[in-house]
């Protein structure tokens, strides 16, 4: 029997994507969520895409003893380790959940592991490690800092696993960092699904056109750049889950530690995306242009040259590609998974 792929959070927006990018190149995700973001629906929703249906284990990550049960019985050959909490603002206000949550989950699946003689992880880290950086595009090596508790919450992981790697070689860690993830599956059965009013563009784009959101709401047209708004590296979920296998090749293959932007290596502004979008629906959307939020910054985009030497990735789907299909799933799902 094939060792299963231990997927934590694989019920959420990447985590779900990833889990299709796994079965087509031959592996066997297990996902384990307790679907505090997230709905099981998506997991039946990758069935209908690959034929497979993930096995799915509802459980929280800060459980040793249901760690301990999983890992014991399913012998995953490797952890993707998505689960974690992921609004800045609700950070900012309840600081305690989410280090609780991230920081103190992934200490509890790290021990879990160690007992498990399991020593291969891939971590879902994020460009926001990289703060306000002094220049783009953003290379690993840059300095980080963080602005918010959700940002040092992923500071602070990477650090553990840092020490973690030091203290023991043996484990073989992949730290990505994530620019923006955004679309959808091409075929409209999976998609990002938020919870309340949306912290990201395209979830608020899309339901601002399917009619859920009045008016779009764009934080800053006065930052320095080309037009005002923030420019981002918008990549594609599928793209960003074919880099997770990518990451699980190379892991498998290799033994260390490695840490890598997964990013387009494109900058996009806003107002772009915005006219993206309306090409793509064939109409215009209303929008006003706000007060910029505190924390957000002017530019940010990766420099994705590391993840194409190491893991032979790249990312491939334009923004047509992103505004196509993140239009299908929005239109073919207007209430998401509900
Ligand atoms: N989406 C982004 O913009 C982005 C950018 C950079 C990094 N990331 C990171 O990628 C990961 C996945 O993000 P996503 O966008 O798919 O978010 P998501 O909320 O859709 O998925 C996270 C999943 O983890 C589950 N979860 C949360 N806490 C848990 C716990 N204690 N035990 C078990 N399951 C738990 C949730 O139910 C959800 O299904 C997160 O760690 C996030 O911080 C996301």
């Amino acid at each position: 029997m094939t060792q299963p792929i231990l997927v934590t959070g694989g019920a959420g927006y990447i985590g779900s994507h990833t889990c299709v990018a796994l079965i087509e190149s031959g592996h066997t995700p297990l996902v384990l969520d307790n679907l505090c973001n997230s709905s099981s629906e998506s997991l039946e929703r990758v069935r209908r895409i690959s034929g497979v249906r993930p096995g799915f284990v509802e459980g929280d990550v800060r459980d040793a003893a249901l760690l301990d049960r999983v890992l014991a019985e399913q012998r995953p050959q490797a952890v993707i380790h998505f689960a974690g909490l992921k609004a800045v603002g609700e950070s900012v206000q309840q600081p305690l959940e989410y280090y609780d949550n991230n920081v103190g989950g992934t200490v509890t699946l790290l021990q879990a592991m160690q007992r498990a003689g399991l020593r291969n992880l891939i971590f879902s880290s994020s460009a926001t490690v990289y703060g306000d950086p002094a220049s783009v595009p953003i290379r690993e090596d840059f300095p980080r800092s963080a602005t918010n508790p959700y940002g040092r919450s992923k500071l602070m992981i990477e650090d553990v696993l840092g020490d973690l790697y030091r203290a023991d070689p043996a484990w073989r860690i992949a730290r990505l960092r994530y620019f923006n993830p955004v679309g959808a599956h091409p075929s409209g059965l999976i998609g990002e699904d938020p919870r309340g009013v949306p912290n990201n563009l395209l979830p608020y784009i899309t339901q601002v056109a399917v009619g859920r959101l009045s008016r779009l709401r764009i934080f800053g047209g006065d930052w320095p750049t080309p037009d005002g708004t923030g420019v981002r590296d918008f990549i594609h979920v599928m793209d960003l889950a074919e880099g997770h296998v990518a990451a699980l090749r190379h892991l498998l293959a290799h033994e260390g530690m490695f840490t890598v932007n997964l990013g387009t290596g494109q900058g996009c502004s806003v107002l772009q995306m915005v006219q993206a979008f309306e090409r793509c629906c064939g109409r215009g959307l209303p929008y006003e242009i706000v007060q910029r939020r505190a924390g957000d910054i002017a530019e940010c985009w990766a420099d994705p040259a590391q993840a194409q030497r190491l893991l032979n990735w790249k990312a491939v789907r334009d923004l047509d590609t992103i505004c196509a299909d993140a239009w299908r799933w929005q239109q073919a799902n207007p209430a998401g998974y509900a």
